[in-house]
């Protein structure tokens, strides 16, 4: 009986002071393994007589379940103590750490925001219109008129409405058609703007928008645009020239020579398409700029009397310039991008070289 208490005295000891799970294992083979001292004493058991079969027994089976349980707490508190303080565990500092994949901006975000930066460096704010327009706004507010010739230029997605309940500019006359369609560009903010704000005023406006026609490596049925605008009481074509050689520079990190030219946009008069030297062979000509030395970048012109008209405000007091660029088009030089359709497939082959 006594060996047995020395035993348990000296066994709960060593559990006490064991300092890792290895010497916990130790201390169980010693005491409770196979030929632990524990188990010896209640192997030899059947060599007793049964008065002390029952007492030794008794007292040997309860030392063998408190060890046992002393042991298990013991355990727990070894792996607390090496989960609070590591210095158990050896970490290898230099081992590489795990990457954690991350995304990043479409190529199209990033210019835009690039652009939206800019222009907000050269005084203008950034404003956003819908992209499910009425008729109104798109057309007729910007000196289109229905039937007019010049509609041909913006191939239409126009969205199924009840028919009978919806105004079109067609069925009378001072009437703002209320017809659906997606926008076919960005301008119609102009006139929404101008609807608000009084000038003097300098917005651009990037955005999406849509046009119902057949795709290439130049032509998706939606893309980005963005249109500008500046209003004030002496506002001339010099100043159009002058933000848009300063936004160029500013865009592409090198001064770009820009070459204006006569065209036509019904809500501008005059217009001008904007064309800067090719920045592929800077003027020598390649299949970039198909051999012209020039690529087209924006359209643009001085703002219509009947814009202004549209919009309430009188175009005797107010002149103003305003401009149209395809985002697309900038972030395919920016990037060297042939085919703009890349940019709308979603496929990260493509995707993560940005
Ligand atoms: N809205 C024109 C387009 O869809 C682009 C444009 C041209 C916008 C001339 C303008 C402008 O503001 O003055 O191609």
């Amino acid at each position: 009986m006594e060996d047995l208490k020395n035993i348990k005295i000296l066994a709960e000891k060593e559990i006490n002071s064991a300092r890792n799970s290895e010497e916990i294992k130790q201390i169980f083979q010693k005491y409770l393994g196979k030929n632990g001292e524990v188990t010896r004493v209640l192997r030899s058991l059947k060599n007793l007589d049964e008065n002390k079969k029952r007492s030794i027994g008794k007292l040997a089976n309860q030392i063998k379940q408190e060890l046992e349980q002393k042991i298990e707490i013991r355990k727990k508190e070894i792996g607390a103590e090496i989960g609070k303080n590591k210095t158990n565990k050896k970490i290898d500092v230099s081992f590489p750490g795990h990457k954690l994949p991350t995304g990043h901006l479409h190529p199209i975000t990033k210019v835009k925001r690039e652009v939206e930066d800019i222009f907000e460096r050269l005084g203008f704010s950034v404003v956003e219109g819908p992209e499910v327009e009425s008729e109104w706004y798109n057309f007729d507010a910007l000196n289109i008129p229905a039937n007019h010739p010049a509609r041909d230029m913006w191939d239409t997605f126009w969205l199924r409405q009840n028919e009978s309940k919806v105004q079109n500019s067609k069925s009378k006359a001072n009437t703002k058609s209320q017809r659906l369609l997606l926008r076919t560009h960005t301008s119609p903010v102009q006139i929404r703007y101008m609807e608000k704000n009084n000038p003097p005023l300098r917005i651009i406006a990037p955005g999406r928008a849509f046009r119902y026609e057949a795709t290439d490596a130049s032509h998706e049925i939606n893309f980005y645009h963005v249109e500008g605008l500046m209003v004030d009481k002496e506002i001339s074509a010099a100043n159009l020239k002058a933000i848009m050689e300063k936004f160029f520079e500013m865009f592409f990190k090198k001064s770009v020579k820009i070459r204006i030219r006569p065209s036509f946009f019904p809500f501008t008069e005059p217009s001008f398409e904007i064309d800067i030297r090719c920045l592929v062979c800077g003027g020598k000509g390649c299949s970039v700029c198909s051999q012209g030395g020039w690529l087209e970048i924006a359209g643009a012109g001085m703002v219509h009397p009947q814009v202004f008209k549209s919009a309430g405000l009188n175009p005797k007091e107010w002149q103003g310039f305003a401009f149209g660029m395809g985002l697309d088009r900038l972030t395919m030089m920016k990037y060297k991008i042939k085919d703009i359709r890349l940019l709308f497939k979603g496929d990260l082959r493509f995707l993560e070289q940005f």
